[in-house]
């Protein structure tokens, strides 16, 4: 085997004290997220949805990367043959624990974003939605964070490493958004192996070759052992 593309989602973060979405006591349990993820409720309400994002940088700024995220570290660092780490995720819990090549399909806490000019530049701590764009100066900042309805970040490179990876991993993910939840179908019918990392198996049965289930704090240096061993 020699090529691996692995997808997280919110679960690998979960230990990390990161909320996930979707849990019973998930971030879409607790605010509506057409109000704070739809480019329609920035429109209507920017400072509701930096006052969201703003919470989520400070919880993730306070957060540590787990053994999770150190054992995919560790599997790129010695993996002999090639991998792509792509996450939905958009802590940089993967970067604080040594991955060098993380592909964040649904953008970074750490990116702001001019809703006018589309300029990029590294996000304060502390965003304000009229604060003026460093470039156009209009009062139309936004967090770099592909929202519902918007295009994912880098889709071409990942459709291409789907088509072509020998193994696709998916860990801390239920699946339920696209693009990403279509990533395993793709990748079989491509002839990958596919395996699925995560509390509980997906509610598709027979959707992943192979499951392992568990806390990834666990599970995922288990794994990562075990396929350095088999090389
Ligand atoms: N270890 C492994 N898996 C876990 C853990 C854990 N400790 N805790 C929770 N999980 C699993 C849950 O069982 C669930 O399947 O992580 C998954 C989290 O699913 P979601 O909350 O739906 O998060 P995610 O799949 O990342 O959401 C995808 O939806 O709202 C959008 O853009 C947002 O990127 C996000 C996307």
């Amino acid at each position: 085997m020699q090529h691996i593309t692995i997808l997280t989602g919110a679960g690998i973060s979960a230990e990390s004290g990161l909320g996930t979405f979707r849990d019973e006591d998930g971030l879409w349990t607790q605010y509506d997220l057409s109000e704070v993820a739809t480019p329609e409720g920035f429109a209507r309400n920017p400072a509701l949805v930096h006052e969201f994002y703003n919470a989520r940088r400070a919880n993730a700024f306070d957060a540590s990367p787990n053994a999770a995220h150190e054992a995919l570290a560790r599997l790129e660092k010695d993996w002999p043959g090639t991998l792509m780490l792509v996450t939905q995720n958009v802590d940089d819990l993967h970067e604080r624990a040594g991955s060098q090549n993380v592909v964040h399909m649904h953008g970074t806490l750490a990116g702001a974003l001019c809703a006018s000019c589309t300029y990029r530049w590294p996000a304060p701590r502390v965003m304000d939605h009229e604060a003026p764009c460093p470039k156009c100066t209009q009062p139309a900042t936004r967090p770099d964070i592909v929202w519902f309805d918007e295009v994912p970040y880098r889709m071409n490179e990942i459709a291409e490493t789907v088509a072509r990876t020998d193994l696709f991993v998916s860990i801390g993910t239920s699946g339920e958004v696209y693009p990403a939840a279509g990533f395993v179908a793709e990748a079989r019918n491509a002839g990958a192996d596919t395996l699925e990392i995560n509390l509980e198996a997906s509610r598709t049965p027979g959707l992943f070759g192979r499951v392992i289930e568990g806390p990834a704090s666990q599970t995922v240096p288990a794994w990562v052992d075990e396929v350095l061993r088999k090389g």
